[in-house]
């Protein structure tokens, strides 16, 4: 495995901020300072950080949780709330969440030990679509929809434009299913708002190509070996 990944597979840092250790001398390898960003680390190697040694995660570990409201994305929580790791507490590998979805949102968390993967996941320039169901109060006018398709601005930051479709529609509420590609902060409730609707519910349904499916609230499945060739590849781009 090359160095890089290696460490980033530590859940220590970025690939790229792997290398400019690497670069600055930080890394060692077998007691040796090893400058080679592209060195293939070897069954056996030992690898230190900062004098400190490392080891990836034995096992790559990869799951999708459904995530349900009421418990916050987290590792650990000072105030003792529910967190996500609640639910995952089997899991002996040291897992924790990509991304974040709110307290009150549901659906579709990522979490492993890889941290190259989560890094890859975030990243804006990969573009990882994400896709939302959300029930929102009252009717939503077309022209609504036109802006929220189009971008808004969210406070200091115009939207990328949003694929939207009406699932249901009543006087009193409408449920869309709404795909982006950023990930800012409590983005699709802030990209309702600035049209003027309130988000009474949120869910994330898919993130990229992996879907939530029938998986019940509350529950976690391994990502299939298709789901994480797929992850793989988009990582190579
Ligand atoms: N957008 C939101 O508003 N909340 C989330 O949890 C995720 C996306």
């Amino acid at each position: 495995m090359r160095l890089n990944r290696y460490i980033a597979s530590a859940g220590l840092c970025s690939r790229r901020k792997a290398d400019a250790l690497t670069e600055n001398g930080n890394v060692k390898v077998n007691g040796f300072v090893m400058r080679e960003q592209g060195y293939d680390v070897k069954e056996g190697d030992v690898v230190e950080v900062d004098g400190r040694v490392i080891r990836p995660a034995d096992k790559r570990v990869c799951i999708v949780l459904n995530k349900p409201k009421g418990c916050i994305t987290s590792v650990g929580d000072a105030q003792n709330r529910p967190t996500v790791m609640d639910l995952v507490g089997d899991i002996p590998e040291r897992i924790f969440p990509v991304g974040r979805l709110d307290c009150d949102t549901a659906g579709l968390l990522i979490l492993t030990n890889d941290g190259a993967l989560s890094q890859m996941l975030t990243h804006p320039k990969h573009k990882i679509r994400k896709t939302y169901r959300a029930k929102v109060g009252g009717l939503l006018s077309d022209a609504r929809i036109a802006r929220l398709r189009k971008g808004v601005d969210i406070g200091g930051f115009v939207t990328s434009p949003a694929e939207l479709r009406v699932l249901r529609q009543t006087e009193r509420a409408t449920t869309v299913e709404i795909r982006i590609i950023e990930g800012k902060n409590r983005q699709v409730r802030r990209m309702f708002a600035a049209v003027g609707c309130k988000v009474i519910e949120l869910e994330r349904v898919a993130v990229g190509d992996i879907l939530l499916g029938r998986l019940k609230e509350g529950y976690y499945r391994k990502l299939t070996r298709r789901e994480l060739a797929y992850l793989d590849e988009i990582s190579r781009k």
